[in-house]
């Protein structure tokens, strides 16, 4: 890796965001959780070149290839009461896809929080709540061209959709920034940020399909409601999913 690359980037972090460089971790969310049990402070975040277990949601395998991919993970510790923190994914959803955007791409957002180029998964968000703290494990696919097979297909980078190579520094020190600013308006901002979300929004006007705790459900996607909940339109009236396990577009 490149540490000199990330020491710069690291120059670029706002208050209180504290860079550390690992080589190879099981999960970096694993690191961050190690490092808040210890009184780590809020704003460290720990990234690796290597995950030898990297997770993403529903217990899945998340695939980073070494100097070509981001993996990191950020302990937030938030003012906010903890019924709010599930929005820390919105945040991170919508940071990373600003950063994107300050890139020259256009993002979207998957609700609820993967986040979108030219039709195809770029990066994916995990948000592990502790006692007192929460992980935001992010993961992007900045240089990368290959993926596994399972992903192939649904799977594309930053240098896939713009026919050329990233900086992994610079990307990792625009996406802090705006997280910075995106993670305090969970609460009394929050509608500043589902603005935000709702028009890079990828599923509105959607027919999708949806695995929920409340079983499958099928649907037209109406918006976001101004909790962060994703309104969706069914055969019984207008209904508002909190989170879904897995979100498929039909027809696509
Ligand atoms: C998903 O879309 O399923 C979420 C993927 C989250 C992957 C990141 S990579 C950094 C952090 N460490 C992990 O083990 N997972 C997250």
């Amino acid at each position: 890796m490149n540490g000199g690359d990330f020491n710069g980037a690291a120059a670029g972090f706002p208050e209180p965001f504290r860079l550390f460089v690992r080589e190879s971790v099981e999960s970096t969310n694993d690191e961050v959780r190690e490092l808040a049990r210890m009184g780590a402070p809020d704003g460290v975040v720990v990234l690796a070149e290597r995950q030898t277990a990297g997770r993403g949601r529903r217990g899945a395998a998340w695939f980073s290839p070494p100097g070509e991919s981001l993996a990191f993970s950020i302990l937030v510790k938030p003012p906010e009461p903890k019924a709010l923190w599930p929005r820390l994914a919105l945040a991170a959803g919508l940071a990373v896809a600003e950063a994107l955007e300050s890139s020259g791409l256009t993002a979207g957002i998957k609700w609820p929080n993967d986040v979108w180029l030219g039709g195809k998964k770029a990066a994916g968000i995990l948000v592990e709540a502790g006692a007192d703290f929460a992980v935001v494990g992010i993961g992007l696919n900045v240089n990368s061209t290959e993926f596994p097979e399972g992903v192939r297909g649904i799977a594309t980078s930053m240098r896939i959709e713009a026919e050329r190579e990233f900086e992994r520094g610079e990307v990792l020190a625009e996406i802090i920034r705006r997280f910075a600013i995106r993670r305090a308006q969970i609460d009394r901002d929050f509608e500043e940020l589902i603005a935000a979300v709702r028009v890079r929004c990828v599923l509105t006007g959607k027919q999708v399909a949806l695995l929920t705790a409340g079983g499958p459900k099928t649907g037209i996607v109406e918006g976001i409601a101004p909790g962060g909940e994703l309104l969706l339109r069914t055969t019984d009236g207008l209904e508002r999913l909190m989170q879904a396990d897995e979100v498929r577009v039909l027809g696509d």
